[in-house]
């Protein structure tokens, strides 16, 4: 089929692979020159492992091209994904500029029938005033809105993308059903060949659903996950206070199936460009339709204390931090991403800044990113380097490189031995043997 993605971003830039790979011809657009000139050079804008490999074979074999001419996507395609980002605006809601200003252009390009799909995270009817903005163009359009919600994680997209555990599809009658099941057939059957299969299951399960139902379901579900993840922090805040080991806590409710061992990692926070921003999206959502989500408020309270739940360890650890050197290992929001955004390592960094502490700072991928965000910083080549002559070394991204660190090295080139574990990767056990002053979150 012959597709185009309108923004090359994370969602974007995967989704636009992944379907070129299954078979498709693929048109990404974006209004970034410089960001298609890179691609063009075959160089990624975003790291995400195996897209740059799967990018250049696609390219090389002719199914997928870059451009920033948006009229060149619609007039060369069926079916448009929109993409762009939906960032959060000062009070929360998500800012629908760069799609209402995308559907415009499409509406303006479009001669004959389109299927238009919200690939983007947005907020439940949005697809109803893509309708009206169309019809308002020209009330006889051949045209249909479909949702398709991206389940995405960074780090992991393409997998995710090619081994869905789901594919949502909101639509408004048969033909923009069947279009997007033929389009994503090649994946519920698995007929496609890559080397990023994985044969865990022979068949994808797919929800049709009406348009508002399937634009629920991706902020509900990350609300959800995000919900998991601060009731396991909440609980680690009470082992703290009772001498119990959260870990242990959370492996022992993992054993049920209805809760499961996932997301229930009690550590700094979650960040990235996906759980805050959304969290924020749906209570400003329920709030617009007169419903105060405070169970989701409370979930983003307790996540938001995290960084000074950390910082507050460093003190028990140092006491005075003015002028003491601190170690941070560790940037990006999660590990496998170079993504910044929303990352708990920069409240951390930004709390320990206002302690006048000094900070040496590693991560193995994000620090590129990081040097366009933090100040007065100092960036180590290695994790080494970070905790030479540092008073304390603090664990915020649990990469696995730091899982393997020569521990006992570590502590000859610390000041002090005091490691503070933001991600809970360390043995306590272990590390009071190797002599450190061990500090972690719930245990
Ligand atoms: C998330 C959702 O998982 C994905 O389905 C959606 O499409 C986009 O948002 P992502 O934000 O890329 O994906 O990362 P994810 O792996 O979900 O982790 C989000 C944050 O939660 C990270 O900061 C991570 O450190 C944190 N986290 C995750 C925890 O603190 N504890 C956990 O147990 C799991």
């Amino acid at each position: 089929m012959n597709i185009s993605i309108i923004g090359t971003g994370h969602v974007g830039l995967v989704t636009g692979a992944c379907f070129a790979e299954v078979g498709n011809q693929v048109i990404c657009v974006d209004n970034d020159e410089k960001k298609i000139a890179t691609l063009k050079k075959g160089k990624m804008p975003i790291y995400e492992p195996h897209l740059e490999e799967l990018v250049k074979k696609n390219v090389d074999e002719e199914r997928l091209f870059f451009s920033t001419l948006i009229e060149e996507g619609v007039s060369k395609s069926s079916v448009i994904f929109i993409a762009v980002g939906t960032p959060p605006k000062e009070n929360g809601e998500a800012d629908l500029s760069s799609v209402e200003k995308v559907c415009s252009q499409i509406a303006r390009n479009m001669k004959n029938y389109k299927l238009v799909v919200e690939k983007s995270t947005v907020p439940v009817q949005t697809g109803q005033w893509i309708k009206r903005l169309f019809n308002l163009h020209d009330s006889h359009r051949d045209f249909d809105i479909a949702s398709n919600p991206e389940f995405l994680r960074e780090g992991s997209a393409i997998h995710d993308f090619l081994n869905p555990d789901r594919i949502v599809i909101g639509v408004e009658n048969e033909k923009a059903a069947n279009i997007l099941k033929e389009l994503y057939s090649p994946i519920i059957k698995r007929s496609f060949d890559s080397s990023l299969k994985s044969s865990l299951v022979n068949h994808i399960p797919l929800l049709i659903t009406d348009l508002q139902s399937a634009e629920l379901i991706k902020h509900a579900s990350n609300s959800f996950l995000a919900a998991k993840i601060s009731f396991i922090n909440a609980v680690a805040d009470i082992c703290e206070r009772v001498g119990a080991d959260v870990e242990k806590v959370a492996q022992g409710m993992g054993y049920d199936p209805r809760i499961g061992p996932a997301f229930l990692k009690a550590g700094v926070g979650f960040g990235g460009f996906c759980f805050p921003k959304d969290l924020q999206a749906f209570i400003q959502i329920a709030g617009k339709f007169n419903y105060d989500f405070c169970l989701l408020k409370e979930v983003e309270k307790i996540n938001k204390d995290r960084p000074r739940r950390l910082v507050e360890k460093i003190k028990e650890a140092l006491w005075v931090l003015k002028d003491k050197t601190i170690g941070i290992l560790g940037l990006a929001f999660k590990p496998d991403t170079d993504d910044m955004r929303f990352a708990p390592s920069i409240e951390v960094i930004n709390l320990l800044q206002k302690e006048k502490a000094k900070l040496k700072v590693y991560d193995p991928v994000a620090m590129d990113k990081a040097k366009m965000i933090l100040e007065d910083v100092e960036y180590g080549k290695d994790p080494y380097q970070v905790a030479d002559a540092s008073n304390a070394l603090v664990i915020v991204t649990e990469w696995n490189e730091f899982r393997d660190l020569d521990l006992a090295k570590i502590k000859g080139l610390l000041a002090n031995p005091i490691i503070v574990d933001g991600r809970n990767i360390f043995d306590p056990v272990k590390m009071k043997k190797l002599g450190f002053i061990y500090k972690a979150m719930g245990r």
